[in-house]
C-alpha cells in the first residue's frame, strides 16, 4: 500500500514511521509513505496556504488552490482508492473503516488546520471524511498518523503473527479477553487455572467468554 500524506508540518511524522510496526512495515516493501509539504503549493512569495475567511470572523481558512494544485499533482502519478480529509466532522475512524482501508492500493490523506478547508474542496476533491473522535486536535496530522498506523497493522505480513491483527479488539465486534505473562503468581495476585491448563479448547472457550463479559461491561454499544 501507498499512503500519501499532505500536510503542512511534514517533519512530524518522522518519527512515527521510523519506529516499530510502521518502520518495519516500510522496512518490508509492504508500505510506503510520501509526505507533501504543502507549502511547496502555495501561490505567493509567503509560502501561505491559508486567507481570510469570506463573510468574516475568526480563524484562516485553508484554501483551495494550493490543495487543488497538489492533488493534481499527485493523481498525474497515481489514482487513489480514497481522499480523505481529517476532519472533526468527519465519520468516526472504526476497525471497519479501518479494514476497508487497508484493502486499497493507494489512499491520500490531507491534514486539516486553522479553522478548516474551503468547503469546495470537500465538496468536490476529497473522497471521504474521518474524525478519530469528538474532540478538536489542533491538527489533522495526529489523526492522519492514527489513521495510517491502524490500516498498516492490517496489511497482509505486517504483524509477524498472522493471526494477532485477527484477535484484535473490535475485529469480531468483542474486545479482545485479558492477557498474562509470566509470573504465573506475582505476590498472590494468580494468573487464572484454565490458561495453565494446557488444554487449548478450554482456553479459547474461556477467552470468548471474558471477550463476551467484557464487551458488555466496556462498550455494551458493541453488541
Ligand atoms: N482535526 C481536528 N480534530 C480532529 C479529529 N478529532 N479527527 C480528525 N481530524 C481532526
Amino acid at each position: 500500500m501507498h499512503i500519501d500524506i499532505i500536510t503542512l508540518f511534514p517533519s512530524m511524522f518522522d518519527e512515527i514511521f521510523s519506529q516499530s510496526i510502521l518502520h518495519r512495515a516500510i522496512e518490508k516493501g509492504l508500505l510506503s509513505v510520501n509526505f507533501i509539504d504543502l507549502r511547496g503549493y502555495s501561490t505567493n512569495n509567503y509560502k501561505s496556504v491559508d486567507d481570510y475567511s469570506y463573510g468574516g470572523g475568526a480563524g484562516m481558512v485553508m484554501q483551495i488552490e494550493p490543495i487543488a494544485n497538489c492533488l493534481a499533482d499527485l493523481q498525474a502519478k497515481r489514482s487513489y482508492g480514497d481522499i480523505i480529509y481529517t476532519a472533526p466532522d468527519g465519520e468516526q475512524l472504526s476497525q471497519a473503516v479501518c479494514n476497508e482501508l487497508s484493502l486499497k492500493d493507494n489512499i491520500c490523506i490531507l491534514c486539516g488546520h486553522y479553522k478548516g478547508v474551503d468547503e469546495r474542496v470537500r465538496k468536490h476533491l476529497i473522497t471521504r471524511e474521518i474524525s478519530i473522535g469528538d474532540y478538536v486536535l489542533s491538527g489533522g496530522e495526529l489523526a492522519a498518523a492514527v489513521i495510517a498506523d491502524s490500516v498498516a497493522r492490517l496489511l497482509p505480513g505486517v504483524l509477524s503473527d498472522e493471526t494477532s491483527a485477527l484477535s484484535d479488539s473490535f475485529q469480531d465486534g468483542l474486545v479482545s479477553p485479558p492477557v498474562y505473562s509470566r509470573p504465573a503468581d506475582y505476590n498472590g495476585w494468580k494468573v487464572p487455572d484454565v490458561l495453565l491448563s494446557g488444554n487449548q479448547r478450554l482456553i479459547d472457550d474461556w477467552r470468548l467468554e471474558q471477550s463476551v463479559e467484557r464487551t458488555k461491561e466496556r462498550r455494551p454499544n458493541l453488541l
